[in-house]
């Protein structure tokens, strides 16, 4: 299938206003604001207010990114949801939210569990539903973290931010000098082998939700292996780039701008070094935003083109790691 003529019609992000620093939380867990920079580059991160939920963020976002493409959302012809902190167990979040933007009776679903890869993973659908149908497909990754993970695990609370980003995927008019919008190359993959190594891992059907589940806290976070996560983060968003690079015949020299899940400032440098890609190449909001899982690519993505760091025609690489594990890479002309 020829994918030449599907790029990104626009962007949009979303991060609540409220900021949670290192030294706020290091009142309330046994930690210092220079143990989470040394070991994450994390110095802030933002969290909903109480009654904002995983609708809210994608209204946001979502209305972000069709202003930017110039289009209402009944023109949109699909909508995915990538996300882990869901409206509800069901129905699924892009429920909600095709109902909020006003969209309409279109196909609409959420992509769940793919935890940080769930922007790319889902990017990778539109493209093809996009290109299949001449659809135009709206894409988002959604985090509303802080509601899920375990206030009182200092292992994982301090590495997450809430926020949402989104991206409106659709077919552009080609130009000859082939420099128009466009996704160049894309790469997914899984290796379910792993899946246990980051979860949160009652409310399903293998621990159901119960009273002991929730004395114990096990619908949190709960299951997290910080140095196994990093090797293999490092390891398959490496591989990742550098084949949907191979795929496109684009050499690291050509990209203008690497985009990096943003988990950790020592994977993403990690990344940046095997990649050969220079610092002044490598997107960074870490350290203001924390993990925000599935939106942490397309936040990053906006952010870099708001502020003149990337513009049309630019090839932008982004890449995402997470659980399952799942990662991916897209290589993109803006
Ligand atoms: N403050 C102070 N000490 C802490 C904290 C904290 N917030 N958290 C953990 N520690 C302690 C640990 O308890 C441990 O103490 P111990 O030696 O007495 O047992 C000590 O610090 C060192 O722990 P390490 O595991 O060696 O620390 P490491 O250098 O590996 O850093 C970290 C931990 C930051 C979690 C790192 O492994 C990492 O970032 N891994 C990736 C995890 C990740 O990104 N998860 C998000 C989802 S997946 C993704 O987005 C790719």
């Amino acid at each position: 299938m020829n994918f030449d003529h599907i790029g990104l019609l626009g962007i949009g992000s979303y991060v609540p206003e409220r900021v949670m620093t290192n030294a706020d939380w290091s009142e309330l867990v046994d930690t210092t604001d220079e143990w989470i920079i040394e070991r994450t580059g994390i110095r802030e991160r933002r969290y909903s207010s109480d009654d904002q939920t995983t609708t809210d963020f994608g209204e946001y976002a979502g209305k972000a990114a069709l202003a930017d493409a110039g289009l209402e959302a009944v023109d949109i012809d699909e909508l995915i949801i990538a996300t882990d902190t869901p409206e509800m167990f069901f129905p699924d979040s892009a429920s909600f939210i095709q109902h909020r933007l006003g969209m309409g009776e279109i196909p609409a679903y959420d992509l769940a569990g793919s935890g940080c890869a769930g922007f790319i993973q889902a990017l990778d659908v539109a493209r093809s539903r996009a290109a299949c149908g001449d659809k135009k497909v709206l894409v988002m990754g959604i985090e509303l973290a802080s509601k899920f993970f375990d206030w009182e695990d200092r292992n994982t609370c301090i590495l997450f931010g809430d926020g949402a980003g989104a991206a409106v995927v659709g077919p552009v008019e080609a130009d000859a000098a082939a420099n128009h919008p466009s996704i160049l190359s894309l790469k997914t993959g899984t290796d379910g082998s792993r899946a246990d190594i980051l979860s949160r891992i009652a409310g399903g059907t293998r621990m159901p939700f119960s009273m002991d589940v929730a004395k114990k806290g096990l619908h949190k976070l709960t299951r997290m292996d910080g140095r196994e996560i990093f090797k293999e983060a490092v390891k398959h968003m490496c591989a990742a780039s550098t084949e949907v690079m191979e795929m496109a015949g684009v050499s690291s020299e050509e990209v203008k701008l690497f985009v990096p899940h943003q988990a950790n400032m020592r994977i993403i440098h990690s990344v940046a070094k095997h990649l050969g890609a220079p610092e002044e190449k490598v997107f960074i909001n870490v350290d203001r935003y924390g993990n925000t899982g599935s939106a942490s690519v397309p936040i990053a993505l906006c952010e870099a083109r708001d502020m003149g760091v990337v513009e049309s025609g630019d090839l932008v690489l982004c890449t995402a790691f997470g659980a399952g594990f799942h990662w991916g890479a897209a290589l993109l002309r803006l």
